[in-house]
This record gives C-alpha cells, structure tokens and sequence, in this order.
C-alpha cells in the first residue's frame, strides 16, 4: 500500500530576479517557453488534491514571476489546498498581495538572505533587494496573512544569527526557518565559500535552543542542521516517494526538487501522465521508496526506516551512486569526504558562482521604501 503524498512542490518557474549562490533549482535552468501552462498547472492541482495532497507550495524560481499567479493561487485553493507562497518578495506589491488574498492565498514564506542588507544584497545578487522585502513582509502582516521568514544560513551570515531572529519577530512573522545550505546544485559549485566551521555551527544551534525557550508561544524557530557537521543523515524528504512529490516547471513529476540532477532516471511528464500513475506506478519513484533497495551499510540498519538512508541527491553527488548510503553517515564509506570538504573550505576565499540564466529584470523601484 503506497501512502498518499502530503505536500507537492510547484515549481512554477525557473525565473527569478536574484541570484543565491545555493540556489535549490538544477543547475540547468528551463526557460520560459518550457513551462506549463495555467490549465495544466490547475489539473496537476486537482490530481494533487485528489491523490490525497493537503497542500501546496507554490515556488520557483520566483512564482511572482508568472503573470498568471493570481489565477494558479485559485485553482489551487479551489482544488481544496492549502496554499503557500514561497517567494523572495521582491516582485511582491500591494496590489498583487490583494490579488492573491482575494484568490485565497492562506500563508507567505518570505526568505532573507541576511540581517543587514548589504550583505543579504551582495549573497541575493540584487541590488534593493533586501529593502524590498522587508516592505513586503510589512505588506503580508498588514494583509493579515501569516507570514514564515525563511533564513538559509552558511559561513557568510551565521553570526548574524541573533540579528535574523530580531528581524523575524520585528516583521511580525509567526515562524522562522533557519535552514543550513544542502550541499548540490548550486550550493555544491559554492560549497568552499558557504560550509560554516564547526564554532560558528555550535554557536548557531545554542542561539536557537535559548531563542526557543526565550520565544515559546511568540516565535516558532524550524532548524535544519548542516550534513557536513553530522555523524548521520536527515531523513531527506522524509524518505523517497513517501510523503512528497515535486512537479518542475516544465513537467516533471520528481520524488525531491534536485533529483533532476540524477542520471538514469526517466521521470514522468505530467503532460502525458496522471499524477496518481506518477506516484504510484513510475519506476522513478519506486525506485527508492521503503528499504528493499538498500545495500549495505543501510541494509538491515536501525535506522532504515528512520532517515531511509538519507539523501539520494547527496550520495550521487559525493560518492557518484545515487542507491549508495548518503555519505553524511558516519557508516558510510564516503564519510571522510565531507570533513575534508569542512578543512578545505576553512580560510577559502569568499566569491560566488552565482546563478546567471533565467533572470528577470526588477521593476522599478517603490516611491515609498519601506523604513
Ligand atoms: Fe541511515 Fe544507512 Fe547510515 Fe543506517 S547506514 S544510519 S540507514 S544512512
Ligand atoms: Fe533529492 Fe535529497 S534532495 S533525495
């Protein structure tokens, strides 16, 4: 018996007017003339609903960039989905947020690149961009959304910590992700530039366990800890074709957002295939759902059915086999290679591999800067 999905990602686009360094898109972008359509995306969104999905997040790329958001928010929310919008808030205006209220938008995950916004501008590579969301976070709270703020955190902003924090509670946000970096991708290219030592590591976690206490029923603080720092692996996506399903902007249905980056693989098109045939039926997902694919170290370990060995993602990109255990796992082979990673990067210059293709030019700047 194959257990409904809880969430799909919509990745409604590739386009976005920043730059992160970590950016959890493929390194080989779609373009615009790839993606789906508004009809398409709001068939995927009833297929969701029906296959048991209770929500939808809606990302990109930058979703704001689809002149159709408005109308996918609607489909979706019609679908019966809760819906929420993960954005970087730069292309977000008040008559937008309107539009999106009024099309039943139920919740803003907004991300920060830092504290202070010359560095959050210089990691986003956009010019502005910082100021810009802090206005639109002020526009969500006043829309009477909740709000998430969401801090991907790394070598070149974890001191900040405690500042990000502040700036969570002074946006009236109600929860804030503090997310290390995961290591593929975009990151991967950036991985010297980004891994954090192990001091600033410790640091971080003691500011969020007493920012926990000192916050309970104020601030609700989500932490996802580095691998490289780690003796075992996350459960990623709660395990392979479990609990989640990704849809890319031009189609394919994809057990997590990175698995692109995966060879072999030939994922099904939602063009073509129901979303119930994807997430039942398609080799891509059965692949490496439960525990019968495991080799060892995974196979017959404790933990098998607890963190499902970890990141496919991460063990083809460190030990070049995506069915290998993910190498964050001390009992993994491969395991000396992420320590290796943490001595290299420590003293290595501070310079970015931004990611270039897909962006969009910024709209002229507010009359009014948020202050
Ligand atoms: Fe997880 Fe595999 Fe390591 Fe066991 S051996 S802890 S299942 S990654
Ligand atoms: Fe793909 Fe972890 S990101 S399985």
């Amino acid at each position: 018996m194959i257990p409904a999905p809880l969430a799909l990602l919509a990745e409604l686009t590739h386009r976005c007017p920043l730059r992160c360094p970590y950016c959890s898109n493929p390194v080989a972008l779609t373009g615009p003339g790839a993606e789906l359509d508004t009809a398409t995306w709001a068939r995927v969104f009833e297929e969701a609903a029906a296959l048991g999905c209770l929500q939808v997040h809606l990302s990109g790329g930058e979703p704001m960039a689809r002149r159709d958001i408005a109308a996918l928010v609607a489909a979706a929310s019609g679908a019966g989905l809760y819906t929420n919008l993960i954005t970087a808030g730069v292309l977000l205006d008040a008559a937008k947020l309107a539009a999106l209220a009024a099309a039943g938008l139920d919740h803003v995950q907004l991300s920060v690149q830092d504290a202070e916004a010359g560095s959050a501008d210089r990691i986003g590579g956009c010019a502005g961009g910082h100021a810009r969301k802090l206005a639109a976070a002020r526009l969500v709270t006043a829309a009477g959304l909740p709000l998430t703020l969401n801090a991907v955190v790394h070598r070149q902003n974890l001191d900040r910590l405690p500042a990000l924090i502040e700036l969570a509670l002074a946006l009236g946000a109600q929860r804030l992700e503090v997310a290390h970096v995961q290591y593929y991708g975009w990151a991967l290219a950036n991985r010297a530039a980004l891994l954090p030592s192990r001091a600033q590591l410790e640091a971080a976690t003691a500011t969020v366990e007493s920012a926990r206490a000192a916050l309970k029923g104020r601030l609700v603080i989500d932490y996802v800890v580095p691998d490289y720092h780690a003796k075992r692996p996350k459960p990623c996506m709660g395990g392979w074709g479990r609990r989640f399903l990704a849809v890319s902007p031009a189609g394919l249905v994809l057990p997590c957002h990175a698995a692109e980056s995966l060879p072999g693989f030939g994922f099904p098109d939602v063009r073509r295939t129901s979303l119930r045939a994807a997430w039942e039926r398609s080799e891509a997902f059965n692949r490496f759902r439960g525990t019968g694919w495991m080799a060892p170290p995974c196979r017959g370990c404790a933990r098998a059915e607890i963190d499902w060995g970890g990141c496919r993602c991460q063990a083809f990109a460190l030990a070049g086999d995506a069915a290998a255990a993910d190498p964050a796992c001390a009992l993994s082979p491969h395991h000396a290679l992420l320590g290796a990673a943490v001595a290299e990067a420590a003293g290595a210059a501070e310079g970015f591999t931004y990611r270039e293709p897909g962006r969009l030019p910024l709209p002229k700047a507010p009359a009014a800067p948020f202050s």
